[in-house]
């Protein structure tokens, strides 16, 4: 299984609404061998950008809920039929309780999503492996946005994360995100025994998205 690289366009101006079709349209053309790469477009733009570009497409976050009575909610039912793949659940910008985050973990299983946890702590990614979701995504909030890259600062928790998770379910693969921004962040995060990076400002800040995307992938 190639890593994964999951670029989360946040809500950043560059990436969303009417931006995020042409974003992605940009980025499809950069062909990768080595890696599989998904995007994570703003939830007003999914249904758009999932049927208009050829790279895969996750949800930022998905609610607890069904089709009916959910005013203003996600849920997993309706992400599937408009053509989303996959989804990041409980990202340091949109925690979720856990009692909460458990059933959201069962029902995006059950609509054959793939599903990817974000953790901030070892404590909570003890917690969050026990939902044995298909990724986990270790991100120390600290750093996230910046561009000290989690790989160069915090080896040590990533390999302990990845030991961690390891013992408790050994179907989930570990990411790490924060920070991330170039090709040796990669290749660290790969090293450290992860499965692939979460991305966020980099690629959408870049001046040349998919020139900088190019160059990260190569
Ligand atoms: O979901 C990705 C993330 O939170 C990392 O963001 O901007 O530090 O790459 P960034």
């Amino acid at each position: 299984m190639k890593p994964l690289i999951l670029l989360n366009f946040k809500t950043y101006p560059e990436a969303a609404g009417t931006k995020a079709l042409p974003l992605a349209k940009k980025l499809e053309k950069v062909r990768t061998k080595k890696y599989e790469v998904v995007i994570a477009p703003s939830l007003p733009t999914l249904e758009e950008v999932a049927a208009g570009t050829s790279l895969t497409v996750y949800s930022q976050h998905t609610d607890l809920a069904g089709l009916g009575a959910f005013t203003g909610k996600i849920s997993a039912q309706e992400l599937k039929q408009i053509g989303v793949k996959g989804t990041i659940l409980n990202h340091s910008e949109r925690k979720i309780p856990f009692l909460i985050l458990k059933k959201i973990v069962a029902d995006c299983k059950k609509q054959k999503l793939v599903v990817v946890v974000c953790a901030s702590s070892l404590l909570e990614a003890k917690k969050v492996a026990e939902l044995k979701p298909d990724y986990l995504a270790y991100e120390p909030p600290e750093l996230i946005g910046g561009d000290i890259s989690v790989t160069k600062t915090k080896p040590d928790i990533i390999l302990r994360a990845v030991e961690l998770v390891k013992k408790i379910s050994h179907k989930t693969k570990v990411l790490c995100g924060a920070g991330v921004h170039s090709r040796e962040d990669i290749q660290k995060a790969l090293q450290l025994g992860t499965k692939g990076v979460l991305i966020g400002h980099a690629v959408p800040k870049a001046k040349d998205p998919a020139k900088f995307l190019k160059e990260l992938l190569r």
